[in-house]
């Protein structure tokens, strides 16, 4: 037997590096467990950072080609230097994986590198050897969710993970899903040149947003020129040397098509990871949908082990993996870690980002709970004409009787910035009143929230 921990929290992504830095922060002697070459996970590695910093090159490089003019920019020509853009991706990536590597050794917590298994409670072992502890934090993550027919080989028929090396400008891109990851890395390479079609089962778009919020959102993606199969669905996939042909057909069944796309971005979800992590000798039980099954103080059925992160239920999102960390390193202290499900906001950074926080309509009308709408156009905002993004606007859902917050959608500039402030009015209980009374600064694009917030009532000034 080698070293005995405190904690030892198998997985550093955003649940798991978050957790270890809060737990040796409060005094705990901590180990985290991770496989891959670096730290920070799905998110550092291969998701959030990599995929935000193509979206900001490749809008740059859009904007370039495409806006500049209307400003009085002129430029002769506009070229793509794809190797550039992806040295520099990796540059991010590398900036935020060595910042986690430096805040272990500050907060000297251990990285033990290798693969993390369970052998018990109180027992992990690291790629052969064997590491004593108090408690055990499960943040392995998740990885791309598999179609049958559909064989990812990385190079034609990607994952996001394929999707953010491409070494050329696809052709026609064809995507599967029409989810977060296939709208914001169809986007990104939409931007760079690329012809993208996006294959989607339901007759909508992202099915976690009101109905209308997404058929504006679709509209506003056509008009950049992405195009949609909706109610469809792919049931084989052949690769050649040229690319790939897609069978697809209604998804409620009917005549068979084909399409051929020269790269295939597959993006219909993420499954668990739990592989070799041996839950099942160690008596650790999963839930009806393969997950972690936990308590709301993170225990799994095994006391000692505990679980965070998009291992167990709820949104996959790195921020609420990380409240996650952080709560469960402070039940652990002996403190009283909580996370608020109700205020966990979501944000699709296409461009203009989508954000969303609290319940859809689809939920209050389901609930029974009688509710009023507050809706402003960026198209009647002073910033928004400025910066010339005049697209969406924000809507606000607040409980007819209490006018009490309840939800909030935004399609817009920066509508992922501007979300902050609907998520601390509903962490706070705030009513659409308190909004629309707080003062915000001239010109911004906040002042499209308060607006939102005054047409609850019927009385927005600008509109
Ligand atoms: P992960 O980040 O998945 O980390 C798990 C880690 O555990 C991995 O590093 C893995 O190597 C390690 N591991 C697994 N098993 C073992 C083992 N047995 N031993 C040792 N190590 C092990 N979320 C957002 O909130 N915003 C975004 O903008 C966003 N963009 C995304 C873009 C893409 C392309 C993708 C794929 C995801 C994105 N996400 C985003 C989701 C986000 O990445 C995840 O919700 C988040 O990473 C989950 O964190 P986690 O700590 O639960 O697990
Ligand atoms: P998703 O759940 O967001 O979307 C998947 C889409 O695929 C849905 O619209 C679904 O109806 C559709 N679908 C399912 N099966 C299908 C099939 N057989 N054929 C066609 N369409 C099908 O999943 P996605 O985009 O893969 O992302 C996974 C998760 O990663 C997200 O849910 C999110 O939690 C996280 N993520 C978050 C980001 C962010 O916060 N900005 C960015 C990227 C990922």
């Amino acid at each position: 037997m080698s070293d005995a921990f405190d904690l030892i929290v198998i997985g550093s992504g955003p649940g798991g590096y978050v957790c270890a830095i809060r737990a040796a922060q409060l005094g705990l002697k901590v180990a985290c467990v991770e496989k891959r070459e670096t730290l920070g996970g799905t998110c550092l590695n291969i998701g959030c950072i990599p995929s935000k910093a193509l979206l900001q090159s490749s809008e740059n490089f859009h904007e370039a080609a495409h806006s500049f003019a209307d400003h009085g920019i002129l430029i002769d020509s506009v070229k793509l230097d794809l190797e550039r853009m992806m040295a520099r991706k990796l540059e991010v990536v590398q900036a935020n994986t060595k910042g986690v590597e430096f805040l272990f050794r500050k907060n000297k917590v251990t990285w033990l590198k290798g693969e993390g298994k369970i052998l018990g409670a109180g027992r992990v072992s690291v790629s052969g050897t064997e590491y004593a502890t108090k408690s055990i934090v499960i943040a392995t993550g998740s990885e791309s969710t598999p179609l049958p027919g559909v064989a990812v080989d990385e190079t034609r028929i990607v994952t996001s993970t394929g999707a953010l090396e491409l070494s050329a400008v696809p052709k026609h891109m064809v995507v599967i899903g029409a989810g977060v990851i296939g709208l914001e890395l169809g986007s990104v390479w939409s931007r760079l040149g690329a012809e993208v079609t996006v294959i989607e089962f339901l007759d909508r778009i992202v099915p976690t947003l009101d109905a209308d919020v997404a058929k504006d959102f679709q509209r506003i993606l056509e008009k950049q020129g992405l195009s949609f199969k909706l109610g469809s669905k792919v049931t084989k996939a052949e690769t050649t040397d040229k690319g790939v042909t897609l069978t697809v057909e209604p998804a409620k069944g009917g005549e068979a098509t084909t399409l051929d796309a020269d790269i295939v971005l597959l993006a219909i979800g993420r499954r668990v990871f739990v592989d070799g992590l041996g839950l099942a000798d160690a008596g650790v039980a999963l839930d009806e949908r393969g997950r972690v099954a936990t308590d709301a103080h993170f225990a799994t059925n095994v006391p000692g082990i505990f679980a965070i992160g998009d291992v167990r239920v709820g949104p996959m999102l790195a921020h609420k993996a990380e409240d996650e960390g952080m709560a469960v390193a402070e039940i652990l202290a002996g403190q009283a870690g909580h996370v608020n499900y109700d205020a966990i906001p979501s944000v699709i950074y296409t461009w203009p980002e989508v954000s969303a926080v609290g319940k859809t309509e689809a939920e209050l009308k389901s609930a029974g709970v009688a509710y009023t709408i507050g809706k402003f156009p960026f198209s009647a905002n002073g910033r928004a004409r400025a910066i010339g993004m005049t697209d969406g606007y924000v809507k606000i859902l607040a409980e007819k009787t209490s006018d009490r917050l309840l939800g909030a959608q935004i399609i817009g500039a920066d509508a992922g910035g501007l979300i902050a402030e609907l998520v601390t009015a509903i962490e706070f209980g705030a009513s659409s009143e308190d909004v629309a009374r707080i003062c915000h600064a001239h010109p911004t694009l906040s002042e499209a929230v308060k607006e939102a917030a005054l047409a609850v009532e019927g009385r927005a000034i600008h509109i």
